[in-house]
């Protein structure tokens, strides 16, 4: 059985990675209305990622014989003024979502909680791509500044996104 405060850090979890889901869904929007399609396809594979994170964490507790509580997703903010400021947002959220899953990890550690541990390793892994890819894109998406002809070579390449195999 789950100890109840990491049930209730596992939960907590499960509202951030569909907080983050639901981010990546208003930057989606906000792409699209630019009419910059290729980065608007990379936000929706990404919303989709971050919605398989949830039920990872979802099945988790179920699998462990927990209770899944689900609570409010908070309302995105999404008045991005230029594409860099929208990666730099997702650069943001990214980052406090890895303190957030070491800050469950260390709770699993000082209960002794193995399997959770294990669990969380994977998050740990993802998170240190998340963090590359959105740190990257937001450097090259400065370097771009305003130049039109390198944020639509963005756009395009961005564009090519593949969805994971898991
Ligand atoms: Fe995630
Ligand atoms: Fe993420």
């Amino acid at each position: 059985m789950l100890k109840p405060n990491i049930e209730a850090a596992l939960n907590k979890q499960v509202n951030h990675e569909m907080a983050a889901a639901y981010n990546y869904f208003a930057m989606e929007a906000w792409f699209e209305r630019e009419n910059l399609a290729g980065f608007a396809r990379w936000m929706r594979i990404q919303r989709e990622e971050e919605l398989v994170h949830a039920r990872k964490l979802f099945q988790y507790i179920l699998d462990r014989g927990g209770k899944v509580e689900l609570e409010a997703v908070a309302k995105p903010n999404a008045d991005f003024k230029a594409a860099k400021d929208v990666f730099t947002r997702a650069f943001e959220q990214e980052r406090a979502n890895t303190r957030s899953i070491h800050a469950v990890y260390e709770l699993a550690v000082n209960e002794k909680d193995y399997a959770t541990q294990q669990m969380l390793q994977w998050f740990i892994e993802e998170q240190v791509e998340e963090e590359k890819i959105t740190s990257e894109t937001e450097a090259l998406l400065e370097m771009a500044g305003d130049n039109p002809s390198a944020l639509l070579l963005l756009n395009e390449k961005f564009g090519n996104r593949q969805p994971d195999a898991d």
